[in-house]
């Protein structure tokens, strides 16, 4: 039976900890999350699956009205609560499953994340934390969330800086099953990352289902030309390849 998540996060936390860009996806993907989060001045925030809080702390640091966090690694969020002792930014964290009942009310937040959150989750799953999300935004509340690019365990042999083996199963045979990965720090540390695997289909399905009605803006992120020229050892192995996924929409 595969390691529990909040096992394999608690062990990792100190791995994870950082308050500037570190790990390969703190370039190729939450640069991008920030820009679309903002305008994010006086704005309640939702950020599910926070782990140590980076992306809470730069949300926060744009002058957020509050953000409240939550993930289900006790290490991640005891991680996440010295840096907010150390420098308050006004983030409450909190210990929990994001697809189980979290109690949030109606209508509280302007804005919800969920930055690599549903690699973690099941179809099932993520479309519970997708309604979870639905319930706790305004009318006109914006639901923004990462996720690894679905073709990436199909097109990425298993190496370095970033892969999910997907051993032999195939892009359909492989729905909901658990690809064990890891992603690597230009420092030349690698932490272990999953992959539930899931269609492209699969994304669209879950949020009509779990409430939303609009179309989302999809973004496929990949090493830019500008990351090539920053670090062409780290980011060359990536050139041309699709790697994670934004959606952003409104409620
Ligand atoms: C790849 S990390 C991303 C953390 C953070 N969002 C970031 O971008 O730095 C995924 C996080 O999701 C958390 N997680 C996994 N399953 C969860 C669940 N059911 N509820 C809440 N958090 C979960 C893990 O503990 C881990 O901290």
């Amino acid at each position: 039976m595969s390691e529990a998540t909040s096992t394999i996060y608690d062990r990792a936390a100190g791995n994870w900890a950082r308050n500037e860009p570190v790990l390969l996806s703190d370039y190729t993907a939450r640069p991008f999350v920030f820009a679309a989060c903002e305008p994010l001045k006086g704005l309640r925030v939702l950020d599910l699956g926070c782990g140590e809080g980076y992306v809470a702390r730069t949300l926060a640091a744009k002058g957020t009205h509050s953000v409240l966090a939550y993930d289900i690694s006790a290490g991640m969020i005891e991680k996440a609560r010295e840096a907010e002792t150390a420098q308050p930014l006004g983030i409450e964290y909190r210990v929990g499953d994001a697809s189980s009942d979290l109690q949030l009310g109606e209508g509280q937040f302007d804005l919800a994340i969920a930055v690599f959150l549903f690699n973690y989750l099941d179809t099932h799953q993520m479309q519970r934390v997708m309604q979870t999300a639905f319930r706790a935004l305004k009318p006109d509340g914006r639901f923004i969330y990462t996720v690894p690019h679905p073709s990436l365990p199909f097109l990425r042999a298993k190496e370095e800086p970033f892969y999910f083996d997907r051993g032999a199963h195939g892009y359909f045979s492989g729905r909901n099953v658990l690809f064990e990965g890891r992603i690597w720090r230009r420092d030349g540390v690698d932490v272990p990352v999953r992959c539930v695997h899931k269609t492209f289909a699969d994304y669209f399905e879950c949020l009509r289902a779990a409430g939303f009605a609009t179309m989302p803006k999809v973004t496929e992120l990949r090493a830019t030309e500008e990351h090539l020229r920053l670090d062409p050892r780290f980011f060359g192995p990536l050139k041309d390849q699709p790697l994670h996924v934004m959606f952003e929409l409104r409620r």
